[in-house]
């Protein structure tokens, strides 16, 4: 498959994701890393092209962050451009002057004067409308470089090879009325080809994987781990077409799953594989092995390794019985940057299908994929919107959703309905589609109600919703009083439940799960 083109260095800006989104539209794939996860990363990677984003610090703060030390300045190796402190940051790092003249700030909308006969202003206009928002300003240009656009200050500028670049306005923001043209002059003049067509990218994906299954010494099976989810679900319809009957779906009922969650998944594999291939979707029912094992443990990440312990063991069984050569998960490339695979990065989770190690080949067709991503490649296959634009669920399933309380058949009943009660609120009054993923989770605190007049000490739950577009940052969602109040009301309709939380915390600091 091919590789990201564009590296996006996150430094906080609100606006980062939607220059990736922007990218997107203009048909390059690009990815999105905090500076702490740069080095490791281009350790394996070499883009075409960086662009270094907007932050809220000042080039001047001890906070500042810092531009990556593997980062090559040379212009050498890949384009740059720094957006905003992107750009203020090159200029300091590079001999420039960045300072606070107060004649020099600009919030909102601005005219710019670009060069127009630069290739990154290309077709824009003598004076165009652009959005800023920027107290320091680079006051004097690094050697070799000159501003190739005005407005109270330099607007933009560029080395003498055109290979480093910054803008100090927001190309990505809609209230530049040029700025997509300005990223497309940048994308041309990165190199980069057009390499996100969901369709080209099925057809990539299916070809990478057929040479490899081909090159196998015998005709062999390849076992997919299938959730019912959006990932597992369209990697089936993905490689369906080419395996025929050498693909065998498997599924693993944990007993951790939400209401009515496997007639789902056998639905939205059916139309993944087609009917006539559901013979070869095997459900593993592991429910009571599941429960015993885990039914002890507190500690989220005791509880993961659990988990994924068990769930290791079933697909080697079903890799036994059906001698299968190769095992393929549907793995995103946030999973492998949040479960620490990728170069130095934090392990936040122990993610249960990520970096198993199998006695057969294990492969990954979406790891360089971010969800909304594979969104669009479900659309592309006609896939219903009940898929394409289903919400996750965490593989461990209502497991991670007993918090600080140990795991029992009851309780998992419990949250499996205060879950399917939530929902139903929720799609009466239309907010579902307001939401990317919602969380009920039993919390282990116990404590004093009151009910029919008599005292009560009962447990306590959690309902926690977030937006988001990629799941590496989230904000929680603000239910309206009417809604939390029928949420409350229901939720607490349990004879042991006594109180009800909302959890608004974004991630960071907070994730999405629980544990
Ligand atoms: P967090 O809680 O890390 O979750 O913000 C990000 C997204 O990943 C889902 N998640 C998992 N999915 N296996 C999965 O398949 C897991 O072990 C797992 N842990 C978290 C989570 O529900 C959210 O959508």
């Amino acid at each position: 498959m091919n590789d990201i083109q564009i590296l996006i260095v996150d430094y906080g800006s609100q606006y980062t994701l939607v220059i990736g989104r922007t990218l997107r539209e203009l048909g390059v794939r690009s990815i999105i890393l905090p500076p702490k996860k740069i080095n490791a990363w281009l350790k394996n990677n070499t883009p075409k092209a960086v662009i270094l984003s907007g932050s809220n610090f000042s080039v001047h703060s001890s906070e500042a962050p810092e531009l990556s030390s593997s980062l090559d300045l040379s212009g050498k190796k890949y384009l740059i451009l720094g957006i905003c402190y992107g750009m203020q940051i090159l200029a300091h790092k590079l001999g420039g002057k960045v300072e606070r003249p107060l004649r020099h700030r600009e919030y909102g909308p601005v005219i710019v004067k670009p060069e127009t006969k630069h290739p990154l202003f290309r077709g824009v206009k003598e004076k165009t409308h652009v959005w800023a928002s920027h107290g320091d300003t680079v006051t004097s240009l690094p050697k070799g470089f000159k501003a190739i656009a005005k407005s109270n200050g330099v607007a933009a500028m560029a080395d003498k090879n055109n290979r480093i670049l910054g803008i100090q306005f927001h190309p990505e923001v809609v209230d530049t009325k040029e700025g997509k043209k300005i990223l497309q002059n940048f994308v041309s003049l990165s190199g980069c080809k057009k390499d996100w067509d969901p369709i080209n990218l099925i057809y990539e994906i299916q070809k990478e994987i057929l040479e490899i299954v081909n090159n196998a010494r015998n005709i062999q099976k390849v076992i997919l781990g299938v959730s019912g989810g959006v990932d597992s679900t369209t990697l089936a319809k993905v490689l369906s077409p080419v395996l025929g009957d050498r693909l065998i779906c498997v599924a693993i009922d944990t007993g951790a799953f939400r209401k009515n969650e496997l007639a789902e998944l056998k639905r939205n594999v059916g139309r993944a594989i087609g009917k006539k291939q559901l013979k070869n979707l095997v459900v593993v029912q592991a429910g009571e092995e599941f429960i015993k094992n885990i039914k002890t443990t507190i500690d989220g990440e005791k509880k993961r390794a659990k988990f994924r312990m068990i769930y290791k063991k079933i697909f080697e069984e079903q890799i036994a019985k059906h001698k299968a050569g190769f095992i393929v998960q549907g793995t995103l490339a946030t999973d492998i940057i949040e479960s620490g695979k990728a170069g130095k990065s934090a392990m936040i989770k122990t993610h249960h299908n990520i970096g198993l190690s199998w006695k057969i080949h294990d492969l990954h067709p979406f790891r360089n994929l971010f969800k909304y991503e594979v969104r669009e490649l479900a659309k592309a296959l006609q896939l219903p919107s009940a898929i394409s634009l289903r919400n996750p669920f965490p593989g461990p399933g209502l497991f991670l959703r007993i918090v600080g309380t140990p795991v029992s058949k009851e309780n998992i009943e419990l949250v499996r309905e205060a879950d399917e009660t939530v929902n139903n609120i929720l799609k009466k009054h239309n907010l579902l589609k307001n939401i990317s993923q919602l969380v009920v989770a039993l919390l282990g605190i116990d404590s004093v109600g009151v009910k029919g007049d008599e005292r009560v000490y009962g447990h306590s739950l959690a309902v926690r919703a977030v937006q988001t577009v990629d799941f590496m940052t989230a904000k929680g969602y603000y239910f309206s009083e009417e809604v939390m109040n029928e949420i409350t009301n229901a939720l607490t309709k349990h004879k042991n439940i006594v109180r009800v939380f909302f959890d608004i915390t974004p991630k960071p600091p907070a994730t999405t799960e629980f544990e």
